[in-house]
């Protein structure tokens, strides 16, 4: 006989309060984890460090078009709410929040939530419209779910500091947590968009993490940013890679630039986009 909670499912913001003002009436502590669904072992563990730090955790599924420009996979990107249902059941997820449209973008809705700074390089160029739609539904999420706890995945670690900014910057009253990236045995990146790679498309997948290992191991040791930025971009291209957005070190808080030469004693992190076929990969570490 299974120990774990039943799921319940809420479809509208009324369902949803009416069960987390019942738990908050009783003193437990809510966790929340904001996903687009297509869950994998990666968004299992969010689920499993939510479940440390709150009484119940909400798993939201909301594939936010806001988020996607014109040109991207909103309308291909994997679904499949009964797996997912399942897969949540199992990890000792108590409420799944998949919000009809409408719960979120009303009609007439007009705000925008604009996070300044962190936002603009990296994802932020190449994606304008992305941390806008972000911002915009996660501040939604948190007025909807009211939680004490919410954990996003370092996997997307810019989109995590535009969060903690967002949070801090707006008085939120809720702690962020960011969990570690989940990683295949090669160590790709966990990530719902892996499911577009082909066979082969997947083997050279799998080299990313390792000339980003090479890279930070190379800035760790006192090489210059400039040297291991081309070394590596170097790396990629002989290893397949079709295209690369960007492989940089940046300052791990804010993602400022840290100068050509050697980072000292700057907290950095290495960030990676990259395409190999029409799949986007991003990726990132510490240094
Ligand atoms: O990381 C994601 O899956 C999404 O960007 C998020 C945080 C759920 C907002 O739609």
């Amino acid at each position: 006989m299974s120990e774990r909670p039943a799921l319940t499912v809420a479809r509208t913001v009324k369902d949803l309060r009416w069960q987390v003002f019942a738990w908050r009436a009783e003193g437990l502590r809510v966790g929340l984890v904001p996903t687009m669904g297509a869950l994998h072992e990666g968004h299992l563990s969010l689920v499993r460090l939510a479940l440390e730090s709150a009484d119940r955790v909400v798993v939201s599924l909301f594939v936010n078009p806001a988020q996607f420009a014109p040109t991207e996979d909103f309308a291909s990107y994997p679904r499949g709410e009964d797996r997912d249902r399942e897969m949540l059941a199992e990890a000792g997820c108590h409420l799944l929040y998949a919000p009809d449209a409408t719960e979120i973008y009303p009609p007439g809705f007009s705000t925008t939530v604009t996070v300044g700074g962190v936002s603009a390089p990296l994802e932020g160029e190449r994606r304008p419209q992305f941390f806008g739609g972000v911002a915009t539904v996660v501040t939604k999420l948190f007025n909807q779910v009211a939680p004490d706890v919410a954990v996003f995945g370092e996997k997307d670690y810019q989109q995590l500091q535009v969060i903690r900014r967002l949070v801090r910057d707006l008085d939120l009253p809720v702690q962020i947590i960011g969990a570690p990236t989940r990683r295949a045995e090669d160590g790709l990146a966990l990530s719902s968009r892996n499911a577009y790679l082909s066979a082969d498309e997947r083997v050279v997948a799998g080299k990313l993490n390792v000339i980003m290992a090479q890279m930070a191991r190379s800035v760790a040791a006192g090489g210059a940013v400039i040297t291991a930025e081309a070394m590596a971009a170097d790396a990629l291209r002989a290893a397949g890679f079709d295209s690369i957005d960007y492989i940089e070190v940046r300052h791990a808080e804010d993602l400022s630039t840290l100068g050509p030469g050697p980072i000292g004693d700057s907290p950095a992190r290495v960030l990676a986009a990259v395409k190999i076929g029409k799949t986007r990969l991003i990726d990132n570490i510490a240094v």
